[in-house]
């Protein structure tokens, strides 16, 4: 298997963080959560690389383990993710005309899930415990509750402001 795009990863990034975990192979997960880190989510061409770089391993091992663990993403995220709950109880006080704002004020087309300029990324989420505050978003682990769409608009504004 080739690196089918080298320019989208710093090899030199990877081979610090390799170093730095003794390349091994039982140190895989910490190496993947140290890329996530940097990358804030696993591109293809790092686990391709990853794979060839650590002995006993191969890309598709890599692969088969950041698929697996639900917190790695191999989906580009956004310096802010947004993440709506869906659950029942938000769902019934109005999550989806939260979701629809934030999609219409951020431009995103169906199945676009993060902004071109790669600030932002949107998902939808199952109950995240806080049925009481519901509707629920989160962004960047901080709770936004009893959501509205003006409300969210208002968020995504100040956070777009102190970006320019
Ligand atoms: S359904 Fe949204 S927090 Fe429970």
């Amino acid at each position: 298997m080739s690196i089918t795009n080298p320019h989208k990863i710093d090899t030199a990034k990877l081979d610090s963080i390799l170093e730095s975990y003794g390349s091994k192979k039982s140190n895989l997960i910490a190496i993947l959560q140290k890329v996530q880190e940097e990358y804030r989510y696993l591109p293809e061409d790092a686990l391709i690389y990853i794979g060839t770089k650590i002995e006993g391993l191969s890309p598709a091992t890599v692969f088969g383990v950041a698929t697996f663990y639900a917190q790695f993403s191999l989906d580009p995220k956004g310096k802010y993710e947004i993440k709506v709950c869906d659950g029942t109880a938000c769902h019934v006080r109005g999550s989806m005309p939260v979701l629809n704002a934030i999609k219409s004020y951020l431009k995103l087309k169906d199945g676009q899930m993060t902004t071109d300029d790669g600030l932002f990324s949107l998902e939808t989420v199952s109950c995240l415990g806080a049925c009481g505050l519901a509707p629920v978003c989160v962004i960047n682990e901080k709770v936004y509750p009893q959501m509205t769409s003006d409300a969210i608009k208002v968020i995504l504004e100040t956070l777009l402001n102190g970006e320019r």
